[in-house]
């Protein structure tokens, strides 16, 4: 039984205290506790970067969501329930009937991954729009070990990272752990003399920008095809590399395809001279634990990401690599037939709700696809300390908006994720966020 939304609950951990430690990004000046009042002390030995890796608050609500009566609109994951369970275990059993495929299937293979899988992700890039060669490719750990390598490799202590407001979460912590600073991609202003200078502020240089092309995490926009081109001017002007983040693309519910960044300069200049980086996954389409993401970029780079991949962690599982390429034979499109209409449906009730329901001064985004939508709130409410009474007062959870910006912190807004949510969860939790937002408003908080 679902206990009442009053029932006490104890929260894991300070989430608004966490979130102001690392909202400063001066490690200089960051004072932080020792870990243990006893054991050995690790914060003296750290190296000065370690304090640039801060908790997700995301990652840490995560673990109280099971708790029961709990409605969580927080976690940005797929439906494990639309998960190709019965092909994938057709594929490991496929491979371990044959002695010598299994043999090689659990071997190591080389870093830039399993020949045959980029052979099919470059085919399907060309579906996109992007001609590109198996070279091209790296497959990485998920995209995130894509987003990871690329700070490994242009950000020095200093320098600074174009970014939207706001932006990815977790690009934000990859890029951290380099001790980046970051600039503000504002649209509407596009002057590239701007973000030299915001980039040149810490001391160091502009090194590339990034982007999440289709319905962002967290704000659930998309780029338009002249915005895209206006960005690629823009990082042409600086002569920064431009990194676009496709993790959602294939997750269209309606609207037009938008073409992707690298289609749209590899229609003008072969990938070999591209300045974009394209960091693909398969995670929402098919299964984010296979770890399957791929990094599509010119060869002179796509070699230096070679080598960090084989001080990093070698190789990607080589029998997820060929699970995953036999996964593709049945092609994208027939993993987006399945999906899209769930994600559509629950995508297409969370905005009616939201509509029926939430008070005057809320707004919201529309997204064309995606897991998310981005709330903002009337100007008085702090989307960080509604979280703390939504979680105990309302049993709903969510992720304050002002999680995912490198800079000034937008604190009014909330980030809802509707890709896990029962119709039932998305009328009750909604109707009881709504709730908690009129109340909080009437109360200024
Ligand atoms: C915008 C964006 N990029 C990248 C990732 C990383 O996904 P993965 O490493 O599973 O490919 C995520 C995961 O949520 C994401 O939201």
């Amino acid at each position: 039984m679902r206990a009442g939304p009053s029932a006490q609950l104890r929260l894991p951990l300070p989430l608004v205290a966490r979130q102001n430690e690392c909202a400063n990004h001066d490690h200089q000046e960051m004072k932080e506790s020792k870990l243990s009042d006893t054991g050995y002390d690790w914060q003296q030995i750290f190296a000065t970067r370690a304090s640039r890796i801060c908790a997700s608050e995301i990652r840490e609500l995560l673990k109280i969501l099971d708790q029961p009566g709990m409605i969580s609109f927080a976690g940005g994951i797929p439906d494990p329930a639309l998960f190709p369970v019965d092909a994938i275990s057709a594929a490991y059993e496929r491979l371990f009937r044959d002695p010598v495929r299994s043999r090689q299937a659990l071997q190591y293979s080389i870093s830039e991954g399993y020949l045959p899988l980029r052979e099919n992700v470059a085919r399907y890039m060309a579906t996109l729009g992007v001609t590109c060669h198996a070279d091209n490719i790296l497959i990485t750990n998920g995209s995130q070990q894509g987003l990871d390598f690329i700070g490994k490799i242009f950000i020095s202590p200093k320098d600074s990272v174009l970014v939207a407001a706001p932006t990815y979460l977790g690009a934000l912590q990859a890029f951290n752990a380099y001790e980046s600073s970051y600039a503000t991609l504002d649209m509407s202003d596009l002057r590239a003399d701007k973000y030299r200078q915001d980039g040149a502020r810490a001391g160091g240089r502009l090194k590339f920008a990034y982007i999440v092309s289709d319905f962002a995490n967290p704000s659930g926009q998309t780029l338009t095809r002249q915005s895209r081109e206006s960005l690629l001017k823009l990082t042409d002007e600086l002569d920064i590399p431009l990194v676009e983040d496709a993790a959602y693309s294939e997750l269209r519910y309606d609207g037009e395809r938008v073409p992707a960044i690298q289609a749209i300069e590899t229609a003008g200049r072969p990938i070999d001279q591209c300045r974009t980086i394209y960091c693909g996954t398969f995670s929402k389409t098919y299964a984010p634990s296979l770890r399957i993401g791929w990094v599509c970029a010119s060869r002179p780079l796509i070699s230096k990401l070679v080598l960090v991949k084989q001080g990093s962690d070698l190789i990607n599982s080589t029998i997820n690599q060929i699970v995953m390429n036999e996964l593709l034979q049945a092609g994208m499109q027939e993993r987006v037939n399945v999906i899209c209409p769930v994600y559509r449906q629950r995508r297409d009730r969370m905005l009616q709700m939201l509509k029926a329901k939430m008070p005057p001064g809320v707004s919201w985004t529309t997204p064309e696809g995606g897991m998310f939508i981005w709330v903002t709130l009337p100007k008085e409410l702090d989307g960080a300390q509604l979280l703390q009474t939504a979680l105990r007062e309302a049993r709903v959870a969510f992720v304050p908006g002002s999680s995912f910006y490198a800079n000034e912190k937008v604190r009014n807004t909330m980030r809802l994720s509707f890709s896990l949510a029962t119709d039932a969860e998305i009328d009750d939790g909604v109707t009881r966020l709504a709730n908690i937002i009129e109340a909080a408003s009437s109360k200024g908080n």
